[in-house]
Protein backbone atom coordinates (compact mmCIF):
# COMPACT_ATOMS: atom_id res chain seq x y z
CA UNK A 1 0.00 0.00 0.00
CA UNK A 2 0.99 3.30 -0.45
CA UNK A 3 1.22 6.11 2.05
CA UNK A 4 -1.96 8.56 1.90
CA UNK A 5 -2.70 11.90 2.95
CA UNK A 6 -4.18 12.64 6.59
CA UNK A 7 -7.71 13.59 7.88
CA UNK A 8 -9.38 11.19 5.93
CA UNK A 9 -13.06 11.71 4.99
CA UNK A 10 -14.73 8.99 5.37
CA UNK A 11 -18.53 7.14 4.16
CA UNK A 12 -20.28 5.15 6.93
CA UNK A 13 -23.00 2.02 5.50
CA UNK A 14 -25.03 0.34 7.75
CA UNK A 15 -26.81 2.35 10.53
CA UNK A 16 -28.28 -0.53 12.51
CA UNK A 17 -27.45 -2.36 15.61
CA UNK A 18 -23.74 -2.10 16.20
CA UNK A 19 -23.15 0.44 14.20
CA UNK A 20 -23.15 3.27 17.53
CA UNK A 21 -19.91 1.34 18.34
CA UNK A 22 -18.52 2.22 15.39
CA UNK A 23 -19.76 5.46 14.47
CA UNK A 24 -19.22 6.56 18.64
CA UNK A 25 -15.83 5.29 17.86
CA UNK A 26 -14.77 7.65 14.75
CA UNK A 27 -15.78 10.75 16.68
CA UNK A 28 -12.38 9.31 18.45
CA UNK A 29 -9.97 8.62 16.01
CA UNK A 30 -7.22 10.71 14.94
CA UNK A 31 -6.67 11.49 11.27
CA UNK A 32 -10.13 10.47 10.33
CA UNK A 33 -13.62 11.10 10.36
CA UNK A 34 -16.92 10.18 8.94
CA UNK A 35 -18.18 12.75 5.87
CA UNK A 36 -21.77 11.22 5.53
CA UNK A 37 -24.24 8.27 6.74
CA UNK A 38 -25.65 5.44 4.39
CA UNK A 39 -28.50 3.40 4.92
CA UNK A 40 -31.04 1.75 2.92
CA UNK A 41 -33.63 2.59 5.27
CA UNK A 42 -33.83 6.58 5.05
CA UNK A 43 -35.11 6.76 8.76
CA UNK A 44 -32.38 5.16 9.99
CA UNK A 45 -29.79 7.15 8.25
CA UNK A 46 -31.13 10.42 9.18
CA UNK A 47 -31.32 9.20 12.70
CA UNK A 48 -27.70 8.40 12.66
CA UNK A 49 -26.87 11.52 11.05
CA UNK A 50 -28.85 13.56 13.49
CA UNK A 51 -27.57 11.88 16.77
CA UNK A 52 -23.49 11.83 15.63
CA UNK A 53 -23.50 15.24 14.02
CA UNK A 54 -22.48 14.25 10.14
CA UNK A 55 -24.09 17.17 7.84
CA UNK A 56 -25.21 14.17 5.13
CA UNK A 57 -26.63 11.33 4.65
CA UNK A 58 -27.84 9.25 1.60
CA UNK A 59 -29.57 5.73 0.75
CA UNK A 60 -27.36 4.31 -1.70
CA UNK A 61 -24.16 3.52 -1.71
CA UNK A 62 -23.47 4.77 -5.20
CA UNK A 63 -22.31 8.23 -3.60
CA UNK A 64 -18.77 6.10 -3.39
CA UNK A 65 -18.47 7.12 -6.82
CA UNK A 66 -18.24 10.86 -6.17
CA UNK A 67 -14.94 10.95 -5.84
CA UNK A 68 -15.73 12.31 -2.02
CA UNK A 69 -14.39 9.74 0.09
CA UNK A 70 -10.72 8.38 1.79
CA UNK A 71 -12.11 5.57 2.87
CA UNK A 72 -15.57 3.58 3.51
CA UNK A 73 -16.46 1.36 6.89
CA UNK A 74 -19.17 -1.27 5.82
CA UNK A 75 -21.65 -2.37 8.91
CA UNK A 76 -23.54 -4.52 7.29
CA UNK A 77 -24.44 -8.04 7.43
CA UNK A 78 -22.16 -10.15 5.32
CA UNK A 79 -24.81 -11.14 2.25
CA UNK A 80 -24.12 -7.74 1.24
CA UNK A 81 -20.79 -7.60 1.24
CA UNK A 82 -19.55 -8.79 -1.93
CA UNK A 83 -21.60 -5.65 -3.97
CA UNK A 84 -21.02 -3.51 -1.16
CA UNK A 85 -17.00 -3.94 -1.35
CA UNK A 86 -17.32 -4.33 -5.20
CA UNK A 87 -18.89 -0.66 -5.41
CA UNK A 88 -15.38 0.10 -3.64
CA UNK A 89 -12.60 -1.28 -5.54
CA UNK A 90 -14.61 0.03 -8.34
CA UNK A 91 -13.92 3.63 -6.95
CA UNK A 92 -10.94 2.85 -5.76
CA UNK A 93 -12.40 3.40 -1.94
CA UNK A 94 -10.25 1.78 0.84
CA UNK A 95 -12.60 -0.40 3.27
CA UNK A 96 -13.27 -1.66 6.45
CA UNK A 97 -15.80 -4.15 6.18
CA UNK A 98 -17.70 -6.03 9.28
CA UNK A 99 -17.02 -10.00 9.85
CA UNK A 100 -18.18 -12.14 8.62
CA UNK A 101 -16.51 -11.54 5.60
CA UNK A 102 -19.52 -13.12 3.11
CA UNK A 103 -22.05 -16.15 3.79
CA UNK A 104 -19.57 -19.13 2.05
CA UNK A 105 -15.51 -19.22 1.36
CA UNK A 106 -16.01 -18.91 -2.83
CA UNK A 107 -17.51 -15.34 -2.20
CA UNK A 108 -14.86 -14.52 0.33
CA UNK A 109 -12.37 -15.62 -2.41
CA UNK A 110 -14.40 -13.07 -5.23
CA UNK A 111 -14.14 -10.08 -3.19
CA UNK A 112 -10.24 -10.29 -1.69
CA UNK A 113 -9.61 -11.48 -5.51
CA UNK A 114 -11.18 -8.36 -7.01
CA UNK A 115 -9.54 -6.24 -4.50
CA UNK A 116 -6.51 -7.04 -4.38
CA UNK A 117 -6.35 -6.90 -8.61
CA UNK A 118 -7.53 -3.21 -8.43
CA UNK A 119 -4.85 -2.38 -5.75
CA UNK A 120 -7.58 -1.63 -3.22
CA UNK A 121 -6.97 -2.06 0.30
CA UNK A 122 -9.58 -4.00 2.04
CA UNK A 123 -9.40 -4.64 5.93
CA UNK A 124 -11.66 -7.03 8.25
CA UNK A 125 -13.26 -4.77 11.50
CA UNK A 126 -11.49 -7.90 13.48
CA UNK A 127 -12.29 -6.50 16.78
CA UNK A 128 -11.62 -8.87 19.25
CA UNK A 129 -7.91 -8.99 18.82
CA UNK A 130 -8.30 -5.57 19.43
CA UNK A 131 -9.46 -6.13 23.10
CA UNK A 132 -6.93 -4.89 25.48
CA UNK A 133 -6.60 -7.96 27.19
CA UNK A 134 -5.20 -9.88 24.00
CA UNK A 135 -3.22 -7.35 23.07
CA UNK A 136 -1.32 -7.39 26.66
CA UNK A 137 -1.66 -11.13 26.14
CA UNK A 138 0.13 -11.44 23.02
CA UNK A 139 2.97 -8.83 24.49
CA UNK A 140 3.58 -11.55 27.00
CA UNK A 141 3.51 -14.72 24.58
CA UNK A 142 5.73 -12.56 22.35
CA UNK A 143 8.54 -11.46 25.29
CA UNK A 144 9.10 -15.85 25.92
CA UNK A 145 8.14 -15.77 29.20
CA UNK A 146 6.27 -19.04 28.95
CA UNK A 147 8.35 -20.36 26.07
CA UNK A 148 7.05 -21.87 23.06
CA UNK A 149 3.50 -21.91 22.81
CA UNK A 150 2.29 -25.70 22.98
CA UNK A 151 -1.63 -25.75 23.83
CA UNK A 152 -4.38 -22.93 23.82
CA UNK A 153 -8.17 -23.12 24.78
CA UNK A 154 -10.58 -20.29 24.08
CA UNK A 155 -13.94 -20.20 25.12
CA UNK A 156 -16.68 -17.96 24.91
CA UNK A 157 -19.64 -19.97 26.16
CA UNK A 158 -22.64 -17.56 27.58
CA UNK A 159 -26.67 -17.31 27.28
CA UNK A 160 -26.16 -13.27 26.15
CA UNK A 161 -30.10 -12.50 24.20
CA UNK A 162 -28.86 -11.99 20.88
CA UNK A 163 -32.14 -12.54 19.08
CA UNK A 164 -33.85 -9.68 20.35
CA UNK A 165 -30.85 -7.36 19.31
CA UNK A 166 -30.29 -9.64 15.52
CA UNK A 167 -33.58 -11.17 14.85
CA UNK A 168 -31.28 -12.46 11.75
CA UNK A 169 -29.75 -14.36 13.59
CA UNK A 170 -33.28 -16.60 14.57
CA UNK A 171 -32.90 -17.48 10.49
CA UNK A 172 -29.26 -17.40 10.00
CA UNK A 173 -28.13 -20.99 8.93
CA UNK A 174 -24.24 -20.55 9.50
CA UNK A 175 -24.85 -18.85 12.65
CA UNK A 176 -22.76 -19.66 15.60
CA UNK A 177 -19.39 -20.25 14.06
CA UNK A 178 -19.70 -17.39 11.90
CA UNK A 179 -21.33 -15.16 14.27
CA UNK A 180 -18.66 -15.53 17.50
CA UNK A 181 -16.24 -18.51 15.92
CA UNK A 182 -14.65 -16.58 13.46
CA UNK A 183 -13.55 -13.80 16.41
CA UNK A 184 -12.70 -16.75 18.39
CA UNK A 185 -10.91 -18.39 15.06
CA UNK A 186 -8.85 -15.13 14.55
CA UNK A 187 -7.68 -15.13 17.99
CA UNK A 188 -6.25 -18.67 18.12
CA UNK A 189 -4.40 -17.37 14.85
CA UNK A 190 -3.56 -14.06 16.85
CA UNK A 191 -1.87 -16.01 19.99
CA UNK A 192 -1.03 -19.47 18.70
CA UNK A 193 0.12 -18.72 14.67
CA UNK A 194 -1.44 -19.70 11.65
CA UNK A 195 -3.20 -23.05 11.95
CA UNK A 196 -4.05 -26.15 8.76
CA UNK A 197 -6.48 -28.37 9.87
CA UNK A 198 -9.76 -28.37 11.88
CA UNK A 199 -12.30 -30.73 13.43
CA UNK A 200 -15.55 -29.42 14.62
CA UNK A 201 -18.94 -30.92 16.18
CA UNK A 202 -21.88 -28.49 16.24
CA UNK A 203 -24.68 -28.25 18.56
CA UNK A 204 -28.34 -26.87 18.03
CA UNK A 205 -29.40 -26.37 21.38
CA UNK A 206 -32.47 -23.41 21.09
CA UNK A 207 -35.26 -24.83 19.61
CA UNK A 208 -36.37 -22.84 16.88
CA UNK A 209 -33.36 -21.75 14.86
CA UNK A 210 -31.96 -22.36 12.15
CA UNK A 211 -28.34 -22.66 12.63
CA UNK A 212 -25.86 -24.16 15.22
CA UNK A 213 -25.77 -22.26 18.82
CA UNK A 214 -22.23 -23.64 20.14
CA UNK A 215 -19.53 -25.15 18.32
CA UNK A 216 -16.29 -27.35 19.68
CA UNK A 217 -13.35 -26.81 17.49
CA UNK A 218 -9.93 -28.87 17.75
CA UNK A 219 -7.35 -27.08 15.53
CA UNK A 220 -3.35 -27.88 14.54
CA UNK A 221 -1.41 -25.04 14.43
CA UNK A 222 1.20 -24.50 11.91
CA UNK A 223 4.00 -24.32 15.05
CA UNK A 224 2.14 -27.97 16.27
CA UNK A 225 0.37 -26.33 19.02
CA UNK A 226 -3.17 -27.47 19.27
CA UNK A 227 -6.17 -25.38 20.31
CA UNK A 228 -9.41 -26.04 21.47
CA UNK A 229 -12.22 -23.21 20.29
CA UNK A 230 -15.49 -23.53 21.66
CA UNK A 231 -18.43 -20.96 21.76
CA UNK A 232 -22.04 -21.17 22.68
CA UNK A 233 -25.07 -18.88 23.09
CA UNK A 234 -26.95 -21.84 25.30
CA UNK A 235 -24.75 -21.89 28.30
CA UNK A 236 -26.62 -20.77 31.40
CA UNK A 237 -23.96 -19.34 34.38
CA UNK A 238 -24.68 -16.85 36.79
CA UNK A 239 -23.20 -14.43 36.70
CA UNK A 240 -23.37 -14.38 32.48
CA UNK A 241 -19.81 -14.31 31.73
CA UNK A 242 -20.79 -12.41 28.35
CA UNK A 243 -18.62 -10.72 26.85
CA UNK A 244 -15.47 -12.62 27.87
CA UNK A 245 -13.40 -15.29 26.65
CA UNK A 246 -11.61 -16.98 29.19
CA UNK A 247 -9.45 -19.87 28.70
CA UNK A 248 -5.87 -20.11 28.73
CA UNK A 249 -2.26 -20.51 26.72
CA UNK A 250 0.07 -23.31 27.58
CA UNK A 251 3.80 -23.12 26.89
CA UNK A 252 6.99 -25.29 27.45
CA UNK A 253 8.03 -22.70 30.73
CA UNK A 254 4.48 -21.76 31.83
CA UNK A 255 0.79 -20.92 31.06
CA UNK A 256 -1.50 -17.90 31.17
CA UNK A 257 -4.52 -18.66 32.26
CA UNK A 258 -7.23 -15.61 30.92
CA UNK A 259 -10.31 -15.50 33.90
CA UNK A 260 -13.35 -13.29 34.46
CA UNK A 261 -12.63 -9.75 35.73
CA UNK A 262 -10.39 -9.45 32.84
CA UNK A 263 -7.42 -11.38 34.83
CA UNK A 264 -4.39 -12.91 33.32
CA UNK A 265 -2.76 -14.99 35.41
CA UNK A 266 0.58 -16.11 34.52
CA UNK A 267 2.36 -18.99 36.02
CA UNK A 268 6.29 -19.53 35.31
CA UNK A 269 8.91 -21.25 37.52
CA UNK A 270 9.46 -17.98 39.13
CA UNK A 271 5.96 -17.64 40.64
CA UNK A 272 2.55 -17.07 39.98
CA UNK A 273 1.11 -13.47 39.30
CA UNK A 274 -2.24 -11.78 38.13
CA UNK A 275 -2.42 -8.93 36.04
CA UNK A 276 -6.09 -6.86 35.99
CA UNK A 277 -7.14 -5.28 32.64
CA UNK A 278 -8.48 -1.91 33.23
CA UNK A 279 -11.34 -0.94 31.13
CA UNK A 280 -10.61 2.14 29.01
CA UNK A 281 -13.77 4.36 30.64
CA UNK A 282 -15.17 6.34 27.68
CA UNK A 283 -18.31 8.03 28.26
CA UNK A 284 -20.18 5.79 25.61
CA UNK A 285 -19.59 2.16 26.56
CA UNK A 286 -21.35 0.56 29.56
CA UNK A 287 -21.61 -2.65 30.95
CA UNK A 288 -21.74 -5.38 29.91
CA UNK A 289 -20.53 -4.42 26.43
CA UNK A 290 -17.61 -2.41 27.50
CA UNK A 291 -15.22 -4.61 26.67
CA UNK A 292 -15.84 -5.41 23.20
CA UNK A 293 -16.89 -1.59 22.51
CA UNK A 294 -13.25 -0.28 24.05
CA UNK A 295 -12.05 -2.71 21.00
CA UNK A 296 -13.94 -0.80 18.22
CA UNK A 297 -11.55 2.57 18.17
CA UNK A 298 -8.64 0.80 18.69
CA UNK A 299 -10.16 -1.56 15.79
CA UNK A 300 -10.59 1.61 13.45
CA UNK A 301 -7.16 3.38 14.49
CA UNK A 302 -5.27 0.33 12.92
CA UNK A 303 -6.83 1.21 9.70
CA UNK A 304 -6.36 4.54 9.31
CA UNK A 305 -2.89 4.25 10.78
CA UNK A 306 -1.98 1.33 8.26
CA UNK A 307 -3.72 3.85 5.21
CA UNK A 308 -1.77 6.42 6.43
CA UNK A 309 1.62 4.84 7.09
CA UNK A 310 1.08 2.58 3.51
CA UNK A 311 1.02 -0.26 6.17
CA UNK A 312 -0.32 -3.85 5.66
CA UNK A 313 -3.26 -4.24 7.93
CA UNK A 314 -2.94 -6.89 10.56
CA UNK A 315 -6.47 -8.14 9.46
CA UNK A 316 -6.32 -7.64 5.63
CA UNK A 317 -9.25 -9.29 3.53
CA UNK A 318 -6.14 -11.79 2.54
CA UNK A 319 -4.88 -12.62 6.08
CA UNK A 320 -8.79 -13.25 7.09
CA UNK A 321 -9.04 -15.53 4.10
CA UNK A 322 -6.72 -18.07 6.41
CA UNK A 323 -9.29 -17.47 9.34
CA UNK A 324 -12.32 -17.46 7.40
CA UNK A 325 -10.91 -20.76 5.68
CA UNK A 326 -10.91 -22.14 9.25
CA UNK A 327 -14.35 -21.52 9.66
CA UNK A 328 -15.39 -23.25 6.45
CA UNK A 329 -13.26 -26.25 7.19
CA UNK A 330 -15.36 -26.31 10.58
CA UNK A 331 -18.19 -26.26 8.83
CA UNK A 332 -17.45 -29.13 6.56
CA UNK A 333 -16.09 -31.19 9.50
CA UNK A 334 -19.26 -31.21 11.49
CA UNK A 335 -21.24 -32.34 8.25
CA UNK A 336 -18.76 -34.86 7.48
CA UNK A 337 -17.16 -36.02 10.44
CA UNK A 338 -13.86 -35.48 9.38
CA UNK A 339 -10.91 -33.33 10.45
CA UNK A 340 -10.81 -31.41 7.17
CA UNK A 341 -7.51 -28.99 6.21
CA UNK A 342 -7.80 -25.72 4.93
CA UNK A 343 -5.08 -25.64 1.90
CA UNK A 344 -7.52 -26.69 -0.35
CA UNK A 345 -9.88 -24.26 0.56
CA UNK A 346 -7.95 -21.63 -0.01
CA UNK A 347 -6.59 -22.77 -3.43
CA UNK A 348 -8.19 -20.06 -5.24
CA UNK A 349 -6.47 -17.42 -3.40
N1 LIG B 1 -17.72 -7.36 16.25
C1 LIG B 1 -18.78 -7.40 17.00
O1 LIG B 1 -18.66 -7.47 18.23
C2 LIG B 1 -20.15 -7.37 16.37
C3 LIG B 1 -21.30 -7.29 17.16
C4 LIG B 1 -22.54 -7.22 16.52
C5 LIG B 1 -22.61 -7.27 15.13
N2 LIG B 1 -21.46 -7.40 14.40
C6 LIG B 1 -21.52 -7.49 12.92
O2 LIG B 1 -21.90 -6.23 12.39
C7 LIG B 1 -22.61 -6.41 11.16
C8 LIG B 1 -23.90 -5.60 11.25
O3 LIG B 1 -24.69 -6.16 12.26
P1 LIG B 1 -25.96 -5.39 12.86
O4 LIG B 1 -26.49 -6.28 13.92
O5 LIG B 1 -25.62 -3.98 13.15
O6 LIG B 1 -26.94 -5.46 11.57
P2 LIG B 1 -28.31 -4.66 11.36
O7 LIG B 1 -29.13 -5.51 10.44
O8 LIG B 1 -28.88 -4.23 12.66
O9 LIG B 1 -27.85 -3.35 10.57
C9 LIG B 1 -27.43 -3.37 9.23
C10 LIG B 1 -27.91 -2.07 8.56
O10 LIG B 1 -27.38 -2.04 7.24
C11 LIG B 1 -28.38 -1.53 6.38
N3 LIG B 1 -28.07 -2.03 5.02
C12 LIG B 1 -28.06 -3.31 4.59
N4 LIG B 1 -27.71 -3.38 3.30
C13 LIG B 1 -27.49 -2.11 2.88
C14 LIG B 1 -27.09 -1.52 1.64
N5 LIG B 1 -26.86 -2.28 0.57
N6 LIG B 1 -26.93 -0.19 1.59
C15 LIG B 1 -27.16 0.58 2.68
N7 LIG B 1 -27.55 0.09 3.89
C16 LIG B 1 -27.71 -1.25 3.98
C17 LIG B 1 -29.69 -2.06 6.94
O11 LIG B 1 -30.79 -1.26 6.52
C18 LIG B 1 -29.42 -1.95 8.44
O12 LIG B 1 -29.83 -0.71 8.98
C19 LIG B 1 -22.86 -7.93 11.04
O13 LIG B 1 -22.01 -8.47 10.06
C20 LIG B 1 -22.54 -8.49 12.43
O14 LIG B 1 -21.98 -9.80 12.38
C21 LIG B 1 -20.25 -7.42 14.99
Amino acid sequence: MNAVSQNLKGLFIGAGFFSRNHLNAWAEVEGAGIAAICDRDPVRAEAAAKEFGIAEWVTDAAVLQSGRFDFVDICTTMETHEALVGLAVQAGVPVIVQKPFAPDIETCLRIEANARKAGVPVMLHENFRFQKIFRRLREILSSGEIGDITFGRLNWRNDIDVYTNQPYLVETRRFMIMDVGIHMLDLARFLLGDASEVSCFNQSVKEGIAGEDAATMLLRHDNKAVSVVDVSYASHKSPNPFPQTLGEIEGRLGTVEILEGQVLRVHTAAGRRDEVIAEDGRAWTAAPWTQIQDSVPRTQQHFIDCLRDGRDFETSAQDSLKTYALAEAAYRSAASGRTVGIAELLKEA
